[in-house]
């Protein structure tokens, strides 16, 4: 009888030992080379760029485009980012887009290496542009190009004939969504460039502050002045006081002044009851938890920080996002990859603000503890799914691994190059190309797509936007999350 339960307990113990060592060969087997993924996530951008490009220019089928941008309105708008497979410059989604490679930066810039060159070229990319857009006190350039114009046409950049419309927000026709996301991106840029040009931070900070003050004191919506060009596109769908809590708060951070957090503090209760959403429309995860940093151990931001945590976390009694079979993070609205990075980064956030803090450093959700691990461990699950673990074994960053899209939403991706085809395609030559059934000619390296569905399969299908296009704002969270993975795989074992 003995013997039997002795030898039990040794098959047991070599189960455990067993199933330990297959562990570590699946992990191995799954590990990613995330040094390679954070470069490429960072190529991505350079392919987004509008304007003219330097000689630095890394994605060289890309070529100056839109040179005359703001000369309906009699203003210089050359530069900034096309903000997914289209050609229009939505400004509000840029601004967010930059205020999170900032975040990325200051939160995981150590870890980056030669790669944090590129990460600040892809900042001042925006930077020098939103300077641009807000050079006239009172005026705040939002968009351009006439989303209809340009979304009727299949165009490569370079070639764009359709209407380059300038729109702004005054003080009679406000916009308090857009401005104050681009006060908190040049806020958030201001400190990311503090140590290196000082000269131009403090000039990004100047600028954030006058910006922050007119997005506050002509308040409303830009769906309301500027109505169909930016409907249904980047339609603000929860108001601008998210965005002027978010931009005070990086006003906070970046400047310490008092008046930014008594603005924060008088304020918060206007969006306390949302605590769950985050992305370019929605800010209130980002506020929590952005600025529990500073007050961890106080009622202030924590409980929605807490909260939101508890709304993702897969084994949370209170989670609100769905997670598909092959584990990918679902919540509504297209271009679902969207969420999977902006809350991953928020986890990794959180867990790095949470550590070391004993105690209180655990989340409960009801009767759950959470320790802060567990939010990194989540987080690298979804970026192992987005770089090829899943059910499809798909990676759906473009030139990473040796299995990913191939048809992306894109128009420059998937017309032939200047390079190749130097005669102008126009508005109609260019749906033979969308329609083709041959791969992209050009590799948008390192982009995102909006990817799978929620039974994790993938058509890879030009025509089927909501998930093969790419987006800035699916792409900047990853930059900052990679370089965290980056710089602790082989470090601690992390699961
Ligand atoms: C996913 O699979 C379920 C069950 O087979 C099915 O009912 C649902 O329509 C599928 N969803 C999509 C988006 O394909
Ligand atoms: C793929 O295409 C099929 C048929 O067109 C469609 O039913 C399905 O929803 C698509 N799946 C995805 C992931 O887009």
């Amino acid at each position: 009888m003995i013997m039997v339960m002795r030898m039990r307990k040794v098959v047991r113990i070599l189960l455990v030992v067993l199933m330990n060592v297959m562990m570590m060969v699946v992990n191995v087997a799954n590990s990613h080379d995330y040094g390679e993924a954070l470069t490429k996530s960072l190529l991505f951008f350079e392919g987004q760029r509008s304007g003219r490009l330097p000689p630095s220019q890394r994605i060289t089928w890309r070529k100056d485009s839109a040179l005359l941008d703001g000369y309906d309105l009699h203003a210089d708008l050359v530069g900034g980012y096309y903000d997914a497979g289209d050609n229009v410059k939505f400004h509000f989604p840029m601004a967010y887009t930059t205020t999170m490679l900032a975040w990325g930066v200051l939160e995981f810039g150590e870890f980056m290496g030669s790669d944090l060159q590129h990460a600040r070229e892809a900042i001042r990319w925006a930077t020098d542009y939103f300077l641009k857009a807000t050079s006239i006190p009172g005026v705040v350039y939002a968009q351009v190009g006439d989303p209809y114009g340009d979304h009727n046409c299949w165009e490569r950049p370079e070639d764009m004939d359709t209407p380059r419309t300038t729109y702004a927000v005054t003080e009679n026709k406000p916009g308090s969504e857009v401005s104050a996301e681009i006060a908190a991106a040049l806020a958030a840029s201001s400190m990311v460039f503090y140590g290196f040009d000082r000269r131009y931070s403090q000039l990004l900070l100047r600028r954030a502050s006058r910006v922050f003050l007119f997005a506050d004191k002509f308040r409303g919506s830009y769906n309301d002045g500027l109505g169909p060009a930016v409907c249904p596109f980047y339609c603000s769908g929860n108001g601008y006081q998210d965005e002027l809590i978010w931009a005070a708060a990086w006003l906070h951070k970046a400047t310490k002044a008092t008046y930014y957090w008594n603005y924060v503090t008088r304020n918060i209760h206007s969006v306390d009851s949302v605590f769950a959403e985050f992305g370019w429309d929605a800010k209130h995860a980002g506020i929590s938890i952005l600025l529990s940093k500073f007050v961890l151990d106080s009622s202030l931001f924590r409980p929605n920080a807490d909260k939101f945590v508890c709304s993702v976390l897969p084994e949370s009694p209170t989670k609100s996002v769905t997670y598909s079979p092959g584990g990918l993070l679902f919540k509504q609205g297209g271009s679902n990859m969207q969420h999977a990075t902006a809350l991953s980064f928020l986890l990794i956030v959180y867990s790095r603000y949470l550590h070391g803090h004993g105690n209180i450093s655990i989340v409960h959700c009801d009767n759950f503890a959470v320790e802060p691990s567990r939010l990194i461990q989540v987080a690298k699950g979804q970026v192992d799914y987005i770089l090829g673990n899943n059910p499809s074994g798909m990676s759906y960053m473009v030139g990473y691994g040796n299995k990913f899209p191939r048809y992306i939403h894109h128009r420059g991706s998937s017309l032939p190059s200047i390079d190749q085809h130097p005669e102008h395609i126009n508005c109609d030559e260019g749906r033979s190309y969308f329609a083709s059934n041959q791969p992209n000619p050009n590799l948008l390296i390192g982009a995102i797509v909006g990817g799978p569905d929620i039974n994790d399969s993938y058509n890879d299908s030009r025509a089927d936007f909501t998930h093969s296009e790419p987006t800035t704002y699916i792409n900047a969270p990853v930059v900052g999350i990679l370089a965290y993975f980056k710089s602790v795989m082989g470090k601690v074992e992390i699961g």
